[in-house]
C-alpha cells in the first residue's frame, strides 16, 4: 500500500527504511521488485531535478500500478525541492511525502518556508521532510552541480527547527556526501548522537552511496530512520549494462530494459536488507 512518510517510518526500532531515487519505469520497477523479493518497505523517491525525465502525474500513475499487490508498504516521496509550486503540484498529483529543501537559506527563512510547506502538506495527509545543515557534493552525483560545502547540523538548532516547523522528518548533515566519496568518509556519529538526544522526529541520512556498512549501522543505531541512495544504483547498473552491451552489440532494447530493472533491484535489495537488519 502507498502510505505517507510518517507512517512508513513509524515504529522502527534501530532500523531504517531506504529511499531510492527513480526517474523512469525501469527504476520504479526495480525498486518494486526489491520490495517484492525482500517483503520489506521502501520509499520511492522522485527528485525534482528529474522533471525532464517524467512528469509528477506520470510518476504517480506508474507507481500506483507498480505497487499493486506488493507485500510491504511504500511511500511516494518528492526529493530535494526548493520550489513550492512544484511541491504544490506533487501534492495535487497524489505524492504521499515531500521534501522541502531550504538548507541553503538562513535559519529563520528555512524555518518559515518549512513550516508553511508542513501546514500545506498536512492538510492533505502528506508528510514533510526538511533539511538543516549542508551536505557536500561528492563524485558523480546527479543531485546538484553546485557544491554548497559541508556544514554539520547544529543539534540545538535542529531541536528548535523540529519544534517550530512541525515537519515529520529531518535530514541532517553529519559527513555523508551526495555522490561517491572523494576520500575516506568522516561520518560524525558524535554529532548525530547529540542531535538524536534533542530531536524526537525521525532523522534522515542523505548520501547513502558508498558509505561503509559499519558506519551505516552506527547511524541507524543512533537514530537515523531513512537513508537515501541514488548514485550507487546508477553506477552499478550502467557498468553492468555496459558489459552486457560490450558482449552483444545486437542485443534488443526490450531485453536491456528488463535487465536494467533487475540490476536496479539488486542494489536496492542489498540496501533494504542492510537497513532492516539488527
Ligand atoms: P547518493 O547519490 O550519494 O546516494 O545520495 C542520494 C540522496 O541523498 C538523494 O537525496
Amino acid at each position: 500500500m502507498l502510505v505517507n512518510l510518517k507512517t512508513i517510518l513509524s515504529g522502527l526500532d534501530k532500523k531504517a527504511v531506504g529511499s531510492f531515487n527513480i526517474y523512469s519505469y525501469e527504476t520504479i520497477h526495480g525498486v518494486c521488485r526489491a520490495v517484492e523479493k525482500t517483503g520489506k518497505p521502501a520509499i520511492i523517491s522522485f527528485g525534482a531535478s528529474y522533471l525532464n525525465n517524467m512528469s509528477l502525474g506520470m510518476v504517480k500513475s506508474i507507481v500506483d500500478e507498480a505497487v499493486k499487490g506488493l507485500p510491504a508498504d511504500t511511500a511516494l516521496h518528492l526529493d530535494h525541492c526548493k520550489d513550492t509550486d512544484i511541491i504544490k503540484a506533487a501534492l495535487e498529483a497524489g505524492f504521499t511525502s515531500v521534501m522541502y529543501d531550504g538548507s541553503a537559506l538562513p535559519f529563520d527563512e528555512n524555518v518559515k518556508n518549512s513550516r508553511a510547506v508542513a501546514n500545506m502538506a498536512h492538510a492533505r495527509g502528506v508528510s514533510v521532510e526538511a533539511e538543516l545543515g549542508s551536505i557536500a557534493l561528492g563524485q558523480y552525483s546527479n543531485e546538484s552541480d553546485i557544491d554548497h560545502g559541508e556544514a554539520y547540523t547544529n543539534p540545538a538548532n535542529a531541536a528548535e527547527f523540529a519544534n517550530v516547523t512541525g515537519v515529520d522528518a529531518l535530514a541532517v548533515s553529519i559527513g555523508t556526501v551526495h555522490g561517491m566519496y572523494k576520500a575516506e568518509p568522516n561520518i560524525r556519529i558524535d554529532i548525530l548522537r547529540e542531535i538524536s538526544k534533542m530531536v524526537s522526529i525521525p532523522l534522515v541520512l542523505h548520501g547513502g552511496s558508498g558509505t561503509p556498512e559499519e558506519k551505516i549501522k552506527e547511524c541507524i543505531e543512533n537514530g537515523i530512520k531513512k537513508i537515501n541512495v541514488n548514485t550507487e544504483i546508477s553506477q552499478y547498473t550502467v557498468k553492468r549494462l555496459a558489459d552486457i552491451i560490450a558482449g552483444d552489440r545486437n542485443i534488443h532494447l526490450s531485453k536491456l530494459t528488463l535487465m536494467q530493472s533487475e540490476l536496479v533491484s539488486e542494489v536496492v535489495e542489498k540496501y533494504i536488507t542492510l537497513f532492516a537488519e539488527r
